[in-house]
């Protein structure tokens, strides 16, 4: 089959879908690899290093997505890029699709086949594929290095001959998969580290990191938990619950990891104004959330916004992104193990519809929106 790989780079993405490893491999299985140039400039790949394993560097995305069976993107998101594709065609990305119908309408209308990435379904044979795990670790780790590296003060207990540096407090808001390699960060450089979660299966999980686990552990929590393992949105009575205990944990704490989300809706509010005013100067939140609306009140998307008190709340986009080598490694070898469920047996493109890992993540199909989620 013939990928074309898109130059997603610009504002403040660097990612790119292939790296020279897995081109490498897509032309040792056969395949005609076009990719679109300096696509990967921004992550350390050069085209010479695309071309030199066999790839054909072609200069612009409008130019490689005109030709190929697979487009491979991080975000996709082109609607205007669509129209120009070949009919049948597939192209991937994570494509927020419940925010941005639109696109996957204009996919339809020129006959393409999307495939979000986000929706791979979370069963163990996905794992591989899953580009939401890959890049929410990295954006886990890298919102502790960078909260580290804002707070002026060190993260470990230092006994020195000048005196002793107490370690810092970190609390991790929110223990899925970006909150776990968050506790494990943090314990990592030393810091004194709490986290909380409303799903019970998590307090386990903490406790194996090392880390203490604190959360209002009533009836609801015991039931927080949906079949796909996500979050529920919690009562009123439960929130109101919570936020007496985070208040007074909170004051005590230098950095603040937040990453609490709920399927299809707003990110909840777990920090408040009044909070932040009991947190000492200096002290850094980092509030992954933010482009779902924050788990921070006050957190700006795409800024550093300093209280009144000297509290940062740190409200930067794109996480994975800062991380541009790793994850765009990452990202390339979650699409390399999906490709053989859109290949057949001689390596033409050949969507497998029955399989359920395509099934769950197919927006649109034979001109139509097929997608339960997008359907009403
Ligand atoms: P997410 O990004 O949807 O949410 C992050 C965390 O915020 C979750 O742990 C959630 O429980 C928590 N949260 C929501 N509301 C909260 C509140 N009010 N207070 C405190 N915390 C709150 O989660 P993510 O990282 O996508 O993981 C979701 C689930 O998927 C987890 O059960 C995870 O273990 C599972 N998973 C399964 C995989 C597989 O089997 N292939 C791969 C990756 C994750």
């Amino acid at each position: 089959m013939k990928i074309s790989v898109l130059n997603d780079a610009g504002g403040d993405e660097a990612r790119v879908s292939a790296t020279p490893d897995s081109v490498k491999g897509y032309v040792a299985s056969g395949h005609a690899v076009s990719v679109v140039k300096n696509a990967g400039a921004d992550a350390n790949f050069s085209d010479a290093d695309y071309k030199a394993v066999g790839a054909k560097i072609v200069a612009s995305n409008t130019a490689a997505a005109k030709t190929a069976d697979l487009v491979m993107s991080i975000t996709g998101q082109d609607a205007k890029l669509v129209t120009g594709m070949k009919k049948g065609a597939g192209i991937t990305g994570l494509m927020n699709p419940t925010d941005n119908p639109k696109y996957a309408q204009a996919c339809a209308k020129a006959g393409v086949t999307a495939y979000a990435l986000e929706y791979i379904p979370r069963i163990s044979r996905a794992q591989s594929m899953d580009v939401l795990s890959s890049q929410s670790n990295l954006s886990g780790y890298r919102a502790v290095v960078e909260g580290a590296g804002i707070y002026g003060r060190a993260m470990p207990m230092m006994m020195t001959a000048a005196g002793t540096v107490a370690p810092a407090k970190c609390f991790i808001m929110g223990v899925g998969v970006a909150g776990l390699q968050a506790i494990a960060t943090a314990r990592r450089l030393g810091a004194v580290t709490t986290a909380t979660d409303v799903r019970p299966a998590t307090k386990e999980q903490v406790a194996s990191l090392g880390a203490k686990f604190i959360a209002v552990e009533n009836e609801e929590f015991k039931a927080a938990e949906t079949a796909g393992g996500y979050a529920k949105q919690m009562s009123a009575e439960y929130q109101a619950l919570q936020a007496e205990l985070t208040a007074t944990h909170i004051a005590k704490q230098d950095i603040v990891i937040t990453t609490a989300l709920i399927p299809g809706r707003k990110a909840p509010i777990l920090v408040t104004k009044k909070m932040l005013d009991t947190m000492r100067p200096g002290s850094v939140l980092v509030d992954l959330a933010v482009e779902r609306g924050g788990n921070v009140e006050g957190a700006k998307a795409g800024e550093i916004v300093t209280t009144k008190n000297g509290v940062r709340i740190v409200g930067l986009l794109n996480w994975p992104s800062r991380m541009a080598s790793d994850a765009s490694n990452m990202f390339a070898r979650n699409l390399k193990n999906f490709l053989p469920l859109v290949t057949a047996e001689d390596g033409s493109y050949a969507p497998d519809w029955d399989d359920e890992i395509i099934q769950g993540c197919t927006l649109t199909k034979d001109g139509e929106v097929v997608h339960e989620r997008l359907k009403g």
